[in-house]
């Protein structure tokens, strides 16, 4: 049995198998006072049942009945909180815990009406994964354990609260909402957002949540998504959720998309205005099969659930839009991922994809690896086996593990024994998966539409054509991305104003574009985009762009001292997850 070094919980001993919780939302003082009751499964000799608690306020135990339990909160370590053991007599089944959340409740992000698209109403989310949902929810919180569970919450009238089961698409009068999540699912998939916001579908089993000004915007963005659940199921089986719809954050959401069931919760940067970075919303759809219904069993096993998210939605967005489109998505990819290994170093342990991340947040295993070498093994397995072979191979894994938590090590068994694997392809395998680095055999991803992007990148960065003479009619954004990323390092100033001139990447709507253009010409000492960094890093807080950002202004000597002033004066708009992660950067 694998033990998950980021829980305190002893599932050999006593397990939740259902929650019913209530949550009071509290804007004014900032806090969450809750009831979690849960139905146990116990063994005999198990005398009582451990949660993960972190930054909470314990008001009490009781039984069932409402007997009070007696209980301990054990020592407090780094990341992982302190353990709730909570004594259990023999015919225990159920317990109940009443909290309030605090001032560190590191999942939730209290926003100000300023940092919404409506400037009026106060607005709340939670992030849960990877191990954050301990301080909304004193919970079992590994991706082992899971459960069904419902929610009573109580808002301000006004306020729309939506969460990570069924869904209200209007207001009730006295602000109580129910909801349900009849799936098992584990802790870090419960998720809850509370704001200004409206309902428009986009399908039959589709829809998207939004504040009222940004709600035109993104259904005319997302408007594919109806098509894409289709596509989905065509090829690795029926959506077992019910609805799938998305929620679009204020910009201080800390990630791109987050896979909460029924409910994805997504950035409102990648409302590019022209449906170009949606495939997000495949990835995240893609999670309803790969993390939601086979689920990573510890923290280390990450890369079954964002691996196998990758492929998936590539093959969705090849499904939709057709292969060459996927193959650009590939390769942008595949870039990421040397540049990932270059950053790490072609031996790190953290290149492997199985992960050992006991004694460290689970936070740090979570980079490029998991996502893109995991992708690109089951790339190399698809070539291998054949791609009819590989998609019923997925079908059955889907099907087998369904509303299960599995390991690495149960994977590596199941598809060796599926696709009847010769001892040479078993070892190329676990060399994938336990080796750092690549392997050096293995099918690397090209594009024809990028490698145009790329000859006049390099005939730009040559001087031999100038930025007006560059026929760019046909580019898609990927094409303007990969332009720009290789761009040669060494161009000269001049180059930048001319680039930025003629096409505009400094005031992009585009995000990624956006991002990109910083990247590059920060450190070149071009100093067109100083003040659009520094708005971009005001309202977004994206993880993805904001530490790499920073990352990057602290090494240049004329804008360090600026960006720690810059980062101190706006540390408090941004989620804990982006916030923290920045710290470091300043060694604060
Ligand atoms: N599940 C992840 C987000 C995540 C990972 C949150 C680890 C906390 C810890 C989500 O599915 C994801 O991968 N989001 C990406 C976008 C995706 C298209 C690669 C993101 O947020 O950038
Ligand atoms: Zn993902």
């Amino acid at each position: 049995m694998s033990q998950d070094a980021h829980s305190y919980s002893k599932p050999e001993d006593c397990v939740i198998t259902h929650a019913d919780f209530t949550f009071r939302i509290d804007f004014k003082n900032e806090t969450i006072s809750g009831t979690a009751r849960y139905q146990i499964r116990k063994s005999p000799s198990a005398g009582k049942i451990v949660l993960d608690t972190r930054n909470l306020d314990i008001k009490g135990v009781t039984d069932s009945a409402g007997n009070p339990l007696k209980y301990k909160i054990g020592n407090t370590s780094p990341f992982l909180g302190a353990p709730l053991e909570i004594e259990l007599n023999e015919k225990a089944t159920a317990i109940r815990v009443e909290y309030t959340t605090t001032r560190n409740s590191e999942a939730l992000q209290w926003l100000s009406p300023e940092q919404t698209a409506g400037k009026k109403h106060p607005f709340l989310f939670t992030q849960g994964q990877a191990i954050l949902s301990r301080t909304w929810i004193p919970v079992q919180d590994s991706p082992g354990i899971r459960f069904t569970w419902s929610a009573d919450v109580q808002v301000d009238a006004g306020l729309l609260p939506l969460m990570s089961g069924t869904n209200p698409t209007g207001l009730n009068p006295e602000g109580h909402y129910h909801f349900e999540m009849k799936n098992p699912v584990p802790a870090y998939l419960i998720a809850l957002a509370v704001g200004n916001l409206e309902f428009r579908s986009l399908g039959k089993s589709t829809g998207v949540y939004a504040e009222p000004e940004t709600i035109v915007a993104a259904s005319y963005e997302f408007a594919d998504m109806q098509n894409m659940l289709g596509a989905a199921e065509s090829l690795y089986g029926k959506y077992l959720w019910e609805r799938y719809d998305v929620i679009v954050l204020p910009p201080s959401f800390p990630f791109g998309g987050m896979e909460n069931p029924m409910l994805t919760f997504a950035t409102p940067t990648i409302l590019a205005g022209d449906r170009s970075l949606t495939s997000l919303i495949a990835h995240e759809l893609a999670h309803s099969w790969s993390g939601n219904l086979v689920t990573n069993k510890t923290w280390d096993d990450f890369w079954l659930n964002e691996g196998f998210t990758v492929y998936f939605e590539r093959r969705i967005m090849e499904a939709l839009y057709g292969k060459a489109y996927a193959d650009m998505l590939a390769v942008l990819g595949y870039q990421d991922l040397k540049e990932t290994i270059a950053e790490l170093g072609a031996d790190s342990e953290d290149t492997s994809l199985k992960l050992k991340l006991e004694g460290r947040d689970a936070d740090d295993g979570m980079t490029d690896i998991a996502y893109e070498k995991g992708c690109l093994l089951l790339l190399q397995i698809e070539s291998r086996k054949g791609r009819e072979a590989f998609d019923s191979f997925l079908n059955n894994y889907f099907g087998h593990f369904r509303f299960t938590s599995i390991n690495t090590e149960t994977f590596v068994e199941y598809i060796s024994e599926q696709l009847s694997f010769t001892p040479e392809q078993l070892t190329e395998v676990k060399r994938w998966i336990y080796a750092p680095g690549l392997p050096v055999d293995y099918v690397s991803p090209r594009s024809e539409r990028l490698e145009k992007a790329l000859k006049m990148a390099s005939e730009f960065s040559s001087g031999r054509v100038p930025a007006e003479k560059i026929d760019t009619s046909q580019w898609s954004s990927h094409e303007w991305l990969y332009f720009i990323r290789n761009l040669n390092d060494s161009l000269e100033i001049d180059q930048y104003s001319e680039l930025d001139e003629q096409f505009g990447f400094t005031s992009s709507g585009n995000s990624e574009i956006k991002f990109a253009w910083f990247m590059k010409s920060i450190p070149s000492g071009y100093k067109g985009c100083d003040a659009e960094v520094d708005r971009f890093l005001s309202t977004v807080g994206r993880r993805k762009f904001v530490l790499p950002l920073f990352k990057m202004l602290a090494k240049q000597e004329r804008l360090n001292q600026h960006a720690k002033e810059l980062f101190i004066q706006i540390r408090n708009s941004y989620h804990s997850v982006t916030a923290n992660s920045v710290d470091e950067v300043f060694g604060l």
